[in-house]
């Protein structure tokens, strides 16, 4: 497997907050230094991308945040604001625990 995580962002809200929480995961990943990894010997990403609506519009358009989900553990968000980017990154993709305040049921 070419990534470590591979997370996909809503950006389908009109206050662009999705676009604002990939950016914010993207420049955390630099900053913890977890943006690629050697896993096994290999070299392995931790890959953020934004698409459209991914159908938990309820936890992306009613409150102020963005919905995501990051794979390959199947984990979906809910509601994420930018500020909640370094503990997805620290604790979801540095340690393997889910940040369980934002995790929804899909
Ligand atoms: S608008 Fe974000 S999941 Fe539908």
């Amino acid at each position: 497997m070419k990534y470590q995580h591979h997370l996909f962002v809503c950006t389908n809200q009109k206050s662009g907050v999705g676009s604002d929480v990939a950016k914010a995961i993207k420049k955390e990943l630099k900053k913890q230094d977890l943006k690629s990894l050697l896993v096994g010997g290999k070299k392995r990403k931790n890959r953020v991308q934004t698409v459209g609506c991914l159908d938990v519009c309820k936890q992306c358009k009613k409150g102020n945040g963005a919905a995501l989900v990051v794979y390959p553990e199947g984990v979906w968000y809910g509601n994420v604001q930018p500020r909640d980017a370094a503990d997805i990154v620290h604790q979801h993709l540095g340690e393997g625990q889910a940040v369980g305040r934002l995790v929804i049921e899909k």
